[in-house]
């Protein structure tokens, strides 16, 4: 089957007349298939919600390549490029979600539908609101449809937002979670709602979160990526690289998250490096406990494949691998 999308050694670049150019993603590989979910995982400031918005269509690429059913993003245009911005949504896990306040649940949720197939009449288009409100939880939807959002809760609100996204078929959904005071047993009833929407209707995820414990939630049997100083450095199916992290960043990620396979394991007590000054060689090479000399100051190591299912950014791996991209 054809992925859904596939980007190759995508980059983001800044300008900034003072401090000069600073790339926030620096070569970023990602495959995607139909109803699949990649989990991206990694530390505040590492370049996630970047590679969300950039996978989204909501900021440009400055290298690389980005094709989402085979096609360039970057060269869509018109009613192409309409198409493409229907498919791919992106949902911001906050729950000041902003909903207009002035209107009714049933309004918010009727507009993008009418918009987008203007010749519904009334009863196809309450049947499909009716329909939205019943995948997203939030029954019986006679207590909801004609609410408005101060009547609701932050959490139904988010599923009234989530509903939205729905109501334009996307193919694509980025779920950016913030790092929020949102609770944790509401997080987990919105990602159960948002798995069973990916049973039913076949949705591909882009999941990004800084809590290696949701992501490994959210992303069971299926893909976890992660992510420093904008490179994915480690990449395999979720189980596999949370039982056995071959990166020392991952096991550090692990050590510091709430899991039961914790062993303890420290970066050396130095600061993230800035994006103005990434160290040369690999790029965790000042933190990495395990730095071996040479090597590992003065040569960036690449994602290579460990096994079929798995590749790794890290000298300790070193050997006969080929270099045949990331799934
Ligand atoms: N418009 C911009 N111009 C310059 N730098 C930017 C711009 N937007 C983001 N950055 C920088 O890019 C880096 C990555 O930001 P990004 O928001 O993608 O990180 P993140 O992984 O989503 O972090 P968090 O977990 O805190 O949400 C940060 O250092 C940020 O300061
Ligand atoms: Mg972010």
């Amino acid at each position: 089957m054809n992925p859904l999308l596939e980007v190759r050694d995508l980059v983001k670049r800044y300008h900034n007349r003072k401090t000069g150019d600073v790339s926030i993603l620096r070569g970023i590989d990602v495959q995607l298939r139909k109803g699949e979910t990649l989990c991206v995982v990694g530390e505040s400031g590492c370049g996630k919600t970047t590679l969300g918005k950039i996978l989204a269509g909501l900021i440009p690429y400055s290298g690389g390549t980005y094709q989402y059913h085979g096609r360039e993003v970057s060269n869509l245009r018109g009613a192409d490029w309409k198409k493409f911005r229907t498919s791919v949504q992106l949902i911001h896990q906050n729950p000041y979600e902003s909903l207009n306040p002035s209107r009714m649940i049933f309004d918010i949720l009727s507009a993008p539908i009418k918009r987008h197939r203007p010749t519904l009449d009334f009863d196809a288009l309450f049947r499909e609101t009716t329909d939205l409100l019943t995948m997203v939880g939030l029954t019986p939807v006679e207590d909801f449809i004609d609410k408005y959002p101060v009547n609701l809760s932050g959490g139904q609100r988010q599923r009234v937002s989530i509903a939205r996204v729905l109501s334009l078929r996307p193919e694509l959904i980025v779920v950016d979670e913030a790092t929020s005071m949102i609770d944790t047993s509401l997080k987990i009833s919105l990602l159960d709602t948002l798995k069973r929407i990916q049973d039913e209707f076949g949705v591909a995820y882009l999941y990004i979160t800084h809590d290696l414990a949701l992501g490994r939630y959210f992303a069971q049997e299926q893909r976890l990526a992660v992510m420093y100083l904008g490179q994915i450095i480690e990449t395999g199916p979720t189980e596999a690289v949370i039982s056995a992290p071959k990166h020392p960043y991952t096991r550090a990620l692990i050590s510091a998250g709430d899991m039961e396979e914790r062993v303890e394991y420290d970066l050396i007590g130095v600061e993230i490096p800035s994006f103005h000054e990434i160290p040369r060689g690999c790029p965790l090479s000042p933190r990495c406990p395990e730095a071996m000399k040479g090597i590992c100051y003065s040569v960036e190591p690449e994602l290579l494949p460990t096994s079929p299912d798995r590749a790794v950014a890290c000298h300790l791996y070193s050997g006969p691998r080929e270099k045949n991209g990331v799934r």
